[in-house]
């Protein structure tokens, strides 16, 4: 008896216990509930006011003139897919020369400063208008950060937004791995002018030939490209440890970025050290980028591949031996590794490689065509870097090049930098205490001597 009646008690208790326990539960979940609620409205109100249509990314289409009041109640809901626009074309710094002002992350993809730091490497390349559609090339290859300067002058500022619009609206995977940078002439800036169709229309190819106004092409073709200032530029917003420098019609072998964090991980500590990634000129005949080593020298065999310069000019890439690169017949480890050294060093030698961005900067008296790589690489063998040699990664330029393709205008700019080469020379031989020439004619005498 006792005993039931206890038992009565007490699973009453306990069920007022469950009861009371039930009850501040609710409380506190109709509370949290509330919460979350009242979060959820104040976030639709804030970023969604009722009368403005959203943005995305994914889904361009054009601000209505009715959205334009929203922009200022909320900036967070307009997509800022014209970063160009905003340049302040009175600042900007100068270079040494002041003849062209330098613009520092015009634009940046949201990634670019975190892929900064977990990749070794960073692409550096530079671009005009006309050819800044090769960048699509590089980054549907290279997954690490971009950084890339653009030379603009007149209207062609104009093209430059529209092609950064487009590629935040349409490749935003490739926008948001690239920080890029603008330099234009002081006797010409950029005017920022109206943007085309193409930029928001992700059906459209970006940048169609025939948009620059006529005197701006008039312009253009009587001045020379300051490659070498843009080099500096794009070289100098790396974060990444490493820096390869490549022109913008340089593309990459696949998962190159991958490989080279592989590869510098367990490198030896080399702090004269430049990893050469060897160059072959494509046949545009050939339909797709060559999948591999093998299927490279597969392409180098039938004469639809031939390293870079060659028939130009072969002492470009002569020093990194090519048929040394190419003995293994690519029967070889796919982890990427040195393949050998340079050991005969040429005085125009201008390969592409890998290195820490305290090499010698490239020297920007040397405007337009000719000895604006070959002198800094030149720099960099006097201070006593070691070229190596990397395998099996490679970078391709689509189409083969002859000297009859070189147009009169480059061969007089190439003229002209050839006279600023031998002032060059001279300065190298008082900073360095070396005569350039001499060391290379004659090493093992150059060795006795030191
Ligand atoms: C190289 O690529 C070719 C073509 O895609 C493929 O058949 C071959 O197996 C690849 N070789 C290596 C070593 O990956
Ligand atoms: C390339 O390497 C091979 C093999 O070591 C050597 O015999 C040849 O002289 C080298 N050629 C050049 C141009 O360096
Ligand atoms: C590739 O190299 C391995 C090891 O050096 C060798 O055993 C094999 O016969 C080579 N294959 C070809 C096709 O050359
Ligand atoms: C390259 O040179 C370095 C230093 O001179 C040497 O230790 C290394 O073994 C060489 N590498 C190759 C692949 O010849």
């Amino acid at each position: 008896m006792g005993y039931s009646t206890d038992h009565r008690s007490m699973s009453k208790l306990r069920r007022n216990k469950i009861w009371g326990w039930k009850c501040q539960w609710s409380i506190v979940t109709i509370t949290a509930i509330a919460l979350v609620l009242y979060n959820a409205a104040a976030n639709m109100w804030l970023l969604h006011p009722p009368s403005c249509p959203t943005h995305t990314t994914t889904q361009p289409s054009e601000p209505s003139s009715s959205c334009e009041p929203c922009t200022d109640t909320a900036p967070n809901n307009v997509v800022d897919d014209d970063p160009i626009s905003r340049l302040d074309l009175r600042l900007g710094r100068w270079d040494g020369s002041r003849s062209y002002r330098l613009f520092d992350y015009a634009a940046v993809g949201e990634l670019y400063p975190e892929l900064s730091s977990n990749h070794r490497v960073c692409l550096a390349t530079q671009s005009s208008i006309e050819r800044l559609h090769e960048l699509l090339r590089i980054a549907s290859h290279w997954t690490g950060p971009i950084s890339v300067a653009v030379f603009v002058a007149g209207d062609e500022l104009r093209l430059l937004r529209a092609f950064t619009t487009w590629l935040f609206r349409c490749q935003p995977d490739i926008y948001s791995r690239i920080a890029l940078h603008v330099v234009t002439p002081a006797e010409r800036p950029g005017v920022p002018g109206s943007v085309p169709d193409w930029a928001r229309n992700c059906d459209a190819k970006p940048l169609p030939p025939g948009q620059r106004r006529a005197d701006t092409v008039a312009w253009r073709a009587r001045h020379p490209y300051p490659q070498n200032h843009l080099r500096n530029l794009a070289r100098k917003n790396c974060h990444a440890p490493y820096v390869f420098l490549v022109d913008v019609d340089i593309v990459p072998s696949r998962g190159m970025s991958e490989a080279l964090d592989k590869f510098l991980a367990t490198a030896p500590k080399c702090p004269l050290c430049a990893y050469v990634v060897p160059t072959y000129e494509l046949d545009r005949r050939v339909a797709n980028f060559p999948a591999n080593k093998s299927e490279l020298l597969r392409l180098s065999r039938n004469k639809l591949a031939i390293p870079f310069h060659r028939k130009v000019f072969i002492y470009n890439q002569y020093a990194s031996n090519f048929s040394r690169w190419e003995a293994s017949g690519g029967n070889e480890s796919t982890e990427t590794h040195i393949s050998h050294n340079v050991t005969n060093f040429e005085l125009l030698y201008e390969p592409f490689y890998v290195a820490p961005d305290t090499v010698p900067a490239h020297d920007e008296r040397f405007l337009g065509y000719g000895f604006t790589r070959n002198t800094q690489v030149y720099e960099m063998f006097l201070i006593g870097y070691q070229f190596r040699v990397l395998s099996p990664i490679f970078t391709i330029h689509w189409g083969l090049q002859a000297r009859r393709n070189r147009p009169l205008w480059r061969e007089k700019q190439n003229e002209k930098n050839r006279k600023h080469f031998e002032t060059f020379k001279r300065e190298l031989f008082a900073r360095y205490r070396r005569d350039p020439l001499h060391l290379l004619r004659r090493p093992q005498q150059q060795a006795k001597k030191t």
